[in-house]
């Protein structure tokens, strides 16, 4: 058990990103009733997600993190889900085959409503209101109702994060994903597409390989590995009420866990080492993300290694870099090096979003070949310091959107607003998304190639 720690200690915590309720009462009332609620995960799984990030750490895996900015309550449906989880089945196909590693699969789903905000409050047009801080807390619209912190949103997120899990897990091991429908996850918007055509290439070998298998006798009704797969969500623990309530103890570990999703990261702006959320997060025992940007001194990386993973345990702590395409090459080999020195085991992923936002056109937009370029200086810089990239950390959706600008089939700067959809912060479409995998995976695949003894002990 952590020294000093209970899912309460963060309160006695300086704090950032927290909403202001008028009615304290009636937060507290909401807190009581999710604490009585069924978890949404189970201990057994993370420590299974922790396992599975451990082979990361030692370079035989790779990790797929993605999934909306924010979730919303208006977007929630069977159809969205579900193609999200197609093009992430899609990604991880091209990762697997391309690097021919296993892929580790993580969503931002099923839990990611609350997103700390830059200012506190909104101006338009002379009125002031509070900034949207996700629909677990309040409203996008902007009228004094929805903007104003309402604890009674915090249920909801939880009744919407377990339907959503729920669904997820039968896709998981339902059918869904049997590697005999790698044809099927086709879809309609990207098989026309230049992403469509490539990925139509490798589903049909994939498919002769998958019919030889048959042939010799290893089909997905007799092997488990072919008929389902492991998806595990998370989401930024920003919202400590909400978490504090669904942090229960394990029955087989005694142990703490967060039940609010299999993994759970600090985002950039709350990763003070003497924070609230911090001091939540060091106590519990599902695997860990930190996300790392530009302003993370490596001594105080250290320090935070120490707090969240003190007894170096490999899969607990996966450190997201997040620093844009021009600055990660000043940045990251610096905190590599620190990393190394002081031996401990982390997962590098890369999250080459949240450092390339620039505004066209009056959009908040991403740029593809700034995204593209944070990976490439990412797997580069890890080549030169010889250690392992294990990962990438992204904002996607299935959906044709236009809220990142380039990509094969271009989104101009003046097609933002055609199907700018994102409640908070630009994602990949679904072709981008899947050009990316293209692009990591051929990336994996060199890396590999250039460490022939690895390879051999790994298989
Ligand atoms: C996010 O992942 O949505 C986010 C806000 O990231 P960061 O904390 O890295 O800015
Ligand atoms: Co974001």
């Amino acid at each position: 058990m952590t020294k000093n720690w209970t899912p309460t200690s963060w309160r006695g915590k300086p704090i950032k990103q927290v909403p202001y309720y008028p009615d304290a009462q009636a937060v507290s009332d909401v807190e009581a009733r999710l604490r009585t609620y069924p978890p949404l995960v189970f201990a057994g799984e993370a420590r299974k997600l922790k396992k599975q990030l451990a082979a990361v750490s030692r370079g035989e895996s790779f990790l797929l993190q993605g999934g909306d900015c924010a979730e919303s309550f208006a977007e929630h449906g069977a159809d969205n889900i579900r193609d999200f989880f197609r093009v992430f089945l899609q990604m991880a196909v091209v990762l697997t085959f391309g690097a021919s590693q296993p892929i580790v699969k993580v969503g931002r789903i099923a839990g990611q409503f609350a997103k700390p905000r830059t200012s506190d409050t909104e101006t338009k047009n002379g009125i002031e209101l509070p900034i949207y801080r996700g629909d677990i807390i309040n409203g996008t619209e902007f009228t004094e109702q929805s903007r104003t912190p309402d604890p009674a949103r915090q249920e909801m997120a939880y009744r919407q994060s377990a339907a959503t899990l729920n669904l997820l897990r039968a896709f998981a091991q339902g059918g869904y994903a049997n590697l005999e429908n790698v044809n099927q996850w086709m879809m309609g918007f990207v098989a026309d597409s230049p992403q469509g055509e490539r990925y139509g290439q490798l589903a049909r070998r994939i498919s002769e390989t998958v019919d030889f298998m048959r042939a010799v006798g290893i089909t997905a009704e007799t092997n488990a590995q072919l008929r389902e797969t492991d998806f595990y969500t998370s989401h930024e623990a920003l919202l400590l009420g909400y978490e504090e309530a669904l942090t229960r103890v394990d029955s087989t570990s005694g142990d703490w866990y967060a039940t609010s999703g299999h993994m759970i990261w600090v985002g950039d702006r709350t990763r003070q080492a003497d924070h609230a959320h911090v001091e939540y997060c060091r106590g519990i025992k599902n695997p860990l993300g930190l996300k790392c940007g530009p302003s993370l001194e490596a001594d105080d990386l250290l320090r935070l290694i120490d707090l969240l993973n003190p007894a170096n345990e490999p899969g607990r702590l996966t450190l997201i870099a997040r620093f844009g395409h021009d600055k990660v090459a000043d940045h990251l080999p610096r905190l590599i090096r620190a990393v190394q020195q002081e031996g401990r085991e982390v997962v590098w992923s890369c999250d080459p979003m949240h450092g390339n936002t620039i505004t066209a056109n009056g959009y908040k937009t991403r740029p593809f070949d700034r995204i593209l370029k944070e990976v490439e200086t990412f797997f580069g810089v890890h080549h030169a310091e010889g250690t392992y990239p294990g990962g990438i950390h992204i904002e996607m959706t299935g959906n044709n959107v236009t809220e990142c600008t380039g990509g094969a089939r271009a989104v101009l700067a003046e097609d933002l607003q055609d199907r700018y959809h994102t409640h908070c912060d630009p994602r990949l479409n679904a072709d981008q998304a899947l050009e990316l995998a293209f692009l990591v995976a051929e990336l994996l695949k060199k890396e590999r190639d250039s460490h022939p003894q690895k390879m051999a002990v790994n298989g």
